[in-house]
């Protein structure tokens, strides 16, 4: 039998990832270094410690404040290529990424710094990393409609190089009926739209998601199993659910992996797909999400290959790039 280190890994699409989620801690320190930024953790070990996380809002404090590094074109460039890097061992061949500018407009971070610093490396993903790429611009729920509104204008005016818009951030209390008029002008300008929903917020989250912001991927979506006839549509509409099973564990949204909903989903006919979400905060990259899906609950190589099937088929690549991978 083959090491499980010597296997090729599955070919897959990364459809849930946070480009900023991405940055390792010995990255932060080298970029603070850079950038002559004194950050609040002594060394590495410091910084480590803090990753044990309460729920969702104990991780976004640490994740926005380690964004603070972020200062440069290069700085995003190199962030993005790091992640890269480290994709293309993981079997990721197709990649959509997120990107949170209002988190960096808020630090004074010009919107084309951050846009063009991701950019410029998307544009050569595939020549060298051998992974296609899509950028997604997540507008985060906790602010409001008309911030995110006026960074779309923004965007479309700059004719940045986004293929869809996100919804992210603090979920419970910041329902997607909020940003009713953002998807509908992303619609408009002939954009694709995801949102998280059902990660801590309730299953009327996710229903919400799909009839106010017409939603053509959820984001997390786990907590639809609570809502059988939410799940009954959701497969009827073979809607994609990028399930982050390392991420769920670390928020607290599951107590362990062995209680995650996964295999239930897959039992249940969900068309779910695995995804890091945030990989240098939640212990692993999609390669390690597989690892532990099948050394802890014992995900069977069919599950696995059909979710990988999913990620491919759910993404918003090209019809030909779609036949590559498949
Ligand atoms: N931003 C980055 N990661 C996130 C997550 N898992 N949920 C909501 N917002 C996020
Ligand atoms: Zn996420």
């Amino acid at each position: 039998e083959v090491p499980e280190a010597v296997q090729a890994p599955l070919p897959v699409a990364e459809l849930h990832l946070h480009i900023e989620g991405t940055l390792e801690p010995e990255l932060i320190f080298a970029l603070a270094e850079r950038n002559g930024i004194q950050l609040p953790y002594a060394d590495l070990d410091e910084l480590r410690s803090r990753y044990e996380f309460t729920d969702l809002q104990s991780f976004l404090d640490l994740y926005y404040a380690n964004m603070a590094v972020l200062r440069t074109e290069q700085d995003f460039a190199d962030m993005t290529r790091a992640y890269l890097s480290r994709a293309a061992l993981a079997g990721v061949r197709h990649a959509e990424i997120m990107l949170d500018p209002q988190a960096h407009l808020s630090r004074g971070v010009a919107l084309e710094t951050c846009v063009n610093g991701v950019a410029s490396v998307l544009a050569v993903s595939e020549q060298e990393f051998g992974i296609s790429t899509l950028l997604i611009a997540a507008f985060l729920r906790d602010l409001s409609e008309d911030s995110a509104l006026e960074v779309l204008e923004k965007l479309l005016a700059m004719d940045a190089p986004i293929a869809g818009i996100g919804l992210d951030s603090a979920e419970v209390g910041n329902p997607p009926a909020k940003f009713e008029r953002l998807f509908a002008r992303a619609k408009d300008a002939g954009l694709h739209r995801i949102a998280h929903a059902g990660e801590e917020g309730p299953p009327s989250y996710i229903i919400d998601a799909l009839e106010i912001l017409d939603v053509e991927r959820i984001d997390h979506g786990i907590r639809c199993m609570e809502d059988p006839e939410l799940v009954e549509r959701l497969v009827n509409e073979l809607m994609p659910l990028t399930v982050c099973p390392l991420s769920n564990v670390r928020l607290r949204a599951v107590d362990t992996l062995n209680e995650h909903p996964l295999p239930a989903m897959l039992a249940a006919g969900l068309n779910v797909s695995v995804n890091s979400d945030d990989p240098a905060y939640f212990g692993g990259y999609v390669d390690d999400n597989f690892a532990q899906l099948r050394s802890v609950i014992g995900l069977s190589e069919f599950d696995c290959v059909r979710m990988a099937a999913n990620s491919i088929r759910s993404s918003f690549a090209s019809d030909e790039r779609k036949a590559e991978l498949l």
